[in-house]
């Protein structure tokens, strides 16, 4: 297998004007794709353990006039910079600890009141600046043309968490941002937080008490409610406060629990019910909307039977040629707002991680597509980008021997009439050439548009966004 460069650290920091390119990519693509992944696995001698742990950096993709820029940055998080001060890892993640000796528990003990701001799972928007984000609340600010780290962001207000999704989501409607944060306590809270777009506070919308506080990495929108799942995998936090465990280690799958989805009224803030059904995990919500005509609540989710897709993620599981499930599949539940008549099923037999759709015009509404990641049988790691008709269920793929593409993001063309009309802008490492590149897809047909090569690799990511100029 030839994935594994894909999982090497680079440590070359460039600033290229113009990538050579293949084909024809077109004039109206006009913008960048900003991109956060882990970077760098080891600090001295010591090593991260979990794809998740990696120092952050920051890629962008310059296109202007058929022409491809690139520049990347490091993300100087505090994270990182006291690694590089201390020359070995301080700061705990999610699946390395750091802390060997009874003196240095200890001290994580304190850590545990500054948990990581290693931004290294997706980006966006908040009040007019663009910010890197992780799962603990603590969003980097950077400079989008330079990608230099600015800093903390700031909020005004005093909502405290222990833990956040990195997948904040728009409601264009509104021109506000939604998200949640967990409390850790005694009993635990969610607290579901909307950001107008050009605010730096978070006004609660609800509140909802819990016994055991569930890992969710993403949720669901439709245009009036917010949908949790909550999976089975539990998280105690007096544990992970008395071992000093990361957070991966103490997380428990406790499928009898099943998966709750609790229904959060927008407009009222009312928890307005909550459904149970058989246990099962997703990292990723796909979409969610609302069918007028039932009076239900679509949910789209790229579920996972069970959550060994976590342990399945560490270093030394991913370096090797065996391959591991890294792809769910396309799920839809639907549900009544107060919870009942939940059930689901699955949408297609293709493979689905990193999903994206077109959510300038489909976030929270009815849509047909979904583009993402797949993993092809025997795949050591994803190796094609698939879309999928939710329609029928069917799809097609892109793929080429020894490629390894991230995340699809769409971009819409100009004047576009179909929901798939546009591009999927990719960066897929050769696994052969130790190289990555940019990819264009026609979104529609997945045929390929065109690609501009990048002068080393990038280490395999999470998540990114298009800015139009
Ligand atoms: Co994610």
């Amino acid at each position: 297998m030839t994935h594994q460069k894909g999982l090497e650290t680079l440590d070359r920091e460039v600033e290229v004007d113009s990538l050579p390119t293949e084909g024809e990519i077109p004039d109206w693509l006009g913008g960048s794709l900003l991109r956060t992944g882990p970077a760098q696995f080891e600090v001295g001698d010591a090593s991260y353990n979990h794809w998740f742990d990696g120092h952050a950096m920051l890629h962008a993709f310059q296109f202007q006039r058929g022409d491809v820029g690139y520049t990347n940055r490091f993300l100087e998080s505090n994270s990182r910079q006291k690694a590089r001060r201390e020359g070995t890892i301080v700061q705990g993640e999610f699946g390395t600890d750091p802390c060997k000796s009874i003196f240095k528990r200890a001290m994580q003990l304190f850590s545990f009141s500054e948990p990581t701001d290693n931004a290294n799972v997706n980006i966006t928007r908040l009040a007019d600046e663009f910010v890197a984000m992780t799962e603990t609340p603590l969003p980097i600010t950077f400079d989008e043309e330079i990608l230099e780290t600015l800093g903390r962001f700031e909020y005004n207000d005093d909502l405290d968490g222990d833990l956040t999704t990195a997948h904040p989501l728009y409601d264009a409607e509104r021109d506000t941002t939604y998200n949640y944060v967990t409390q850790f306590g005694r009993t635990s809270s969610y607290v579901v937080y909307r950001q107008a777009s050009d605010s730096h506070e978070r006004v609660p919308v609800a509140t909802i008490d819990v016994e055991t506080p569930r890992y969710m990495h993403s949720f669901g929108m439709t245009r009036n409610y917010i949908v949790l799942v909550e999976f089975p995998v539990v998280v105690r936090p007096l544990e992970m406060l008395l071992s000093g465990d990361p957070l991966a280690e103490i997380m428990s799958w406790e499928p009898e629990r099943g998966a709750r989805f609790r229904v959060v009224d927008k407009r009222t803030g009312e928890v307005t019910g909550t459904g149970t059904t058989e246990a099962f995990f997703a990292f990723h919500h796909v979409n969610a909307w609302e069918d007028e005509a039932r009076g239900e609540l679509v949910v789209d989710l790229s579920a996972y039977p069970d959550a060994t897709i976590v342990e399945d993620l560490y270093l030394d599981e991913l370096r090797t040629d065996e391959p591991d499930a890294l792809a769910g599949q396309l799920r839809r539940y639907r549900l009544q707002p107060d919870g009942s008549e939940l059930r689901g099923r699955q949408v297609s037999e293709q493979t689905l991680e990193l999903p994206r759709i077109n959510y300038g015009a489909r976030a929270g509404r009815p849509y047909r597509y979904v583009w993402g990641n797949g993993q092809r049988d025997g795949a050591a790691f994803l190796d094609e980008i698939a879309k999928i008709d939710t329609e029928d269920g069917s799809s097609t793929t892109w793929h080429e021997p020894d490629c390894y593409p991230g995340e699809p993001v769409f971009v819409e063309r100009p004047g576009a009439g179909a929901e798939d009309d546009g591009l999927l802008l990719s960066v897929v490492l050769d696994g052969r050439r130790e190289q990555s590149f940019v990819l264009v897809l026609d979104a529609a047909t997945l045929d390929e548009v065109g690609r501009a090569t990048v002068p080393h690799h990038i280490p395999f990511g999470f998540h990114g966004q298009y800015v139009s100029d």
